[in-house]
């Protein structure tokens, strides 16, 4: 990753073909688009690559999320459990959808803990989330049997992991939703966007009318279109659909380049006494997106991720430092400074995150994460790979 290392004529070409009519819009203006539609066509793609009933794309994957937890019903009072080892837009999407943010833990897939939800699960649950980070998924069988039992829906928070599979299926596709990001950083991208998929045909056409102020979509002349209920604008636009079609032809090309440089720092990294690789539910769907070990503590972590830089490794992350993704960091959040007054639901629903204490942290704190790129040849992949193992042994 990402995808837009290999940008080539065609996103230029997807991208031409929408400025030659001037349409960048995707709804409506049926004369002057001349027949093309490319979020439509995208929508095709993702359907045809997931194997999901529906597919929706939206403006990024935070927007999907949202409009996913609105189509699904989810909303004030309502709590939805996720994970403490996520992107901040996991717990802003249920915020923004008016939802109570209900952390469990993760165990040493990376991924919530099917024991911790249990542990969490209240009569006001009203979604499990998730999140199959870095690329690959979290212990679906054992969370979705969470979820049967107590009558909850599933919803995967697969914005790191398109392309995926976990046993032979899409990420995304093995509970009552999931969204995928195609922001700068991903697999494939569109710049921006996201899409969510579903198998369930209430959810979607919800969700198709909710991330269009609720139009009903039932004829192409937009402004007599009907309304059950209101929505907001996530659309969206025809050009970053363009570039996505584009991408999402050559992810059969893009899982292949980054599983084989993935394994080539595999092959290193399991000749290094002292590391553990990350516990992978199922390492064959694993997109590849990063190599992930454990340490043997803390300080070791923090050691191995300065040799790892200091050597001229890119994309390392010790996630138990980093801002963006683990609960320790975000003291924004965790101190209730909001930009606007958010719900009394949210306020007074909300356990009091600056007294928790996590028992992700002893995991958190060991690993470390290398980032597989798609443009290394396998030479370069060789090479890097030697330079991290040797970055790594001299910090152990
Ligand atoms: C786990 C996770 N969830 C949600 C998102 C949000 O996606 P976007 O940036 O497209 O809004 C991201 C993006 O990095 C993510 O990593």
């Amino acid at each position: 990753m990402p995808g837009w290392e290999l940008f080539d004529e065609n996103e230029k070409k997807q991208v031409s073909e929408v400025m030659e009519t001037g349409v960048v819009t995707r709804f409506g203006f049926d004369g002057a688009r001349k027949g093309r539609w490319k979020a439509r066509e995208m929508e095709r793609a993702i359907r045809e690559r997931t194997g999901a009933a529906h597919a929706l794309l939206a403006a990024d994957g935070t927007a999907a999320l949202t409009v996913t937890l609105a189509a699904l019903g989810i909303g004030a009072g309502d709590e939805v459990i996720t994970s403490p080892f996520t992107f901040v837009a996991t717990f802003e999407s249920i915020m923004a959808a008016g939802a109570i943010p209900i952390f469990a833990e993760v165990d040493e897939t990376l991924c919530l803990s099917p024991e911790s939800v249990r542990e969490y699960i209240t009569p006001r649950t009203k979604a499990v989330m998730p999140v199959h980070m870095c690329g690959a998924a979290a212990d679906v069988d054992a969370l979705k049997s969470v979820c049967e039992e107590r009558g909850i829906p599933l919803v995967e928070d697969a914005c790191q992991a398109f392309g995926a599979t976990y046993k032979g299926r899409a990420v995304g596709t093995l509970g009552d939703a999931g969204c995928y990001s195609f922001d700068f950083n991903k697999i494939v991208t569109c710049g921006e966007g996201g899409a969510l998929v579903t198998n369930r045909r209430d959810v979607y056409e919800r969700a198709d009318r909710y991330h269009d102020h609720g139009h009903d979509h039932s004829m192409s002349d937009r402004g007599a279109e009907g309304h059950d209920f209101p929505g907001y604008n996530y659309r969206v636009t025809e050009l970053h659909a363009a570039i996505g079609l584009a991408q999402i032809a050559k992810l059969d090309r893009f899982l292949e380049i980054q599983r084989g440089n993935k394994r080539i720092f595999e092959d290193e990294f399991a000749a290094i006494d002292g590391i553990e690789p990350r516990g992978l539910p199922d390492p064959e769907g694993d997109s590849g997106t990063f190599i992930t070990f454990f340490a043997k503590n803390e300080e070791t972590a923090r050691k191995v991720t300065r040799s790892l830089k200091e050597s001229g490794a890119e994309g390392v992350f010790h996630w138990y430092d980093n801002n963006w993704h683990y609960i320790r960091n975000w003291k924004h959040f965790k101190e209730r400074r909001f930009a606007n007054p958010v719900s009394k639901d949210i306020l007074d629903g909300m356990p009091d995150y600056t007294k928790r204490e996590f028992k992700s942290d002893a995991i958190m704190s060991r690993a470390v994460s290398v980032t597989i790129k798609l443009g290394w040849s396998k030479e370069e992949a060789a090479e890097r790979a030697k330079r991290a193992a040797n970055a790594i042994r001299h910090a152990l």
